[in-house]
């Protein structure tokens, strides 16, 4: 099973971006993390948020990406080298890159430990991640009132946050923290913007978007954004890829 998002590619941008300052801090530390690396594959590269503005900083970037439509996007931001794909079956030499990126990918995909051998395979020195620490709670609640009411939600990979807990990263760093309107999630909720909403059917989306408008949720909730870094030795070890 493939979770494209050809469906999200015109709303992605406005419904998971980073304010501008968050955005040029993730960058920043991006950057100060990958000197002295020359070549990044991004995987599930979507927009190529993160790799376009790598790629106009002198980096040679690679984006793969199952979504024809997302990969557009990335196009029409200028970004060059891409690539129609999945991260499970990587069309591109054994450790063709030093750095491999993953964003938002893995918990989309069930051959999670699959993508993570392709990625060991074709990276030399690090997989990078970006995450933020906390879920917003109109989300949580949004998924919990679904279990209520009989949904199954799907549970397919595992998040690159919860990677962490199965190997450890060389590196966490904290970029920032900045605080997200609960009035904007409800209003992306409303839109089914979000891929574990996908499937789930109108009626019952309706039915849980107003007993959501009834709770009181905070105005604002705090986001913390890290950066992960794993030496990719240590997720060849965890999938016993044997690497020199
Ligand atoms: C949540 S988006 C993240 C995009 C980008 N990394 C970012 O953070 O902005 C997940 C992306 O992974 C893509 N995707 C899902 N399954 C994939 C797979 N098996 N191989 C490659 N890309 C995949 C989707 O099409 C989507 O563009």
């Amino acid at each position: 099973m493939v979770v494209s998002f050809d469906r999200a590619a015109k709303i992605y941008d406005e419904t998971r971006g980073f304010p501008v300052f968050v955005m040029n801090k993730i960058i920043k530390t991006l950057m100060e993390e990958l000197e002295g690396y020359v070549s990044i594959l991004d995987v599930g590269v979507g927009t190529a948020r993160f790799t376009k503005p790598l790629q106009n900083h002198g980096y040679y970037v690679v984006g793969i990406d199952v979504s024809s439509k997302m990969l557009r996007k990335a196009a029409e931001r200028g970004m060059r080298n891409l690539l129609i794909g999945s991260v499970c079956s990587i069309p591109l030499r054994d450790d063709s890159f030093d750095v491999t990126m993953s964003v938002g990918l893995l918990h989309l995909v069930k051959e999670w430990e699959v993508a993570l051998r392709e990625i060991s395979r074709v990276t030399r020195k690090l997989l990078v991640s970006v995450i933020r620490r906390r879920k917003s709670p109109a989300s949580e609640e949004y998924r919990e009132l679904l279990v209520k009411y009989g949904w199954k939600l799907p549970q397919l990979g595992i998040a690159e946050r919860e990677l962490e807990a199965i190997v450890k990263p060389a590196k966490s760093i904290d970029v920032t923290t900045y605080e997200v309107s609960v009035g904007k999630i409800l209003a992306f909720l409303e839109r089914k913007a979000y891929s574990y909403q996908w499937d789930v059917p109108e009626e019952l989306h309706r039915r849980v978007m107003q007993q959501l408008k009834t709770q009181a949720f905070p105005e604002e909730y705090s986001v913390k954004v890290e950066v992960l870094v794993w030496d990719i030795k240590s997720i060849c070890e965890f999938i016993q890829l044997p690497k020199e």
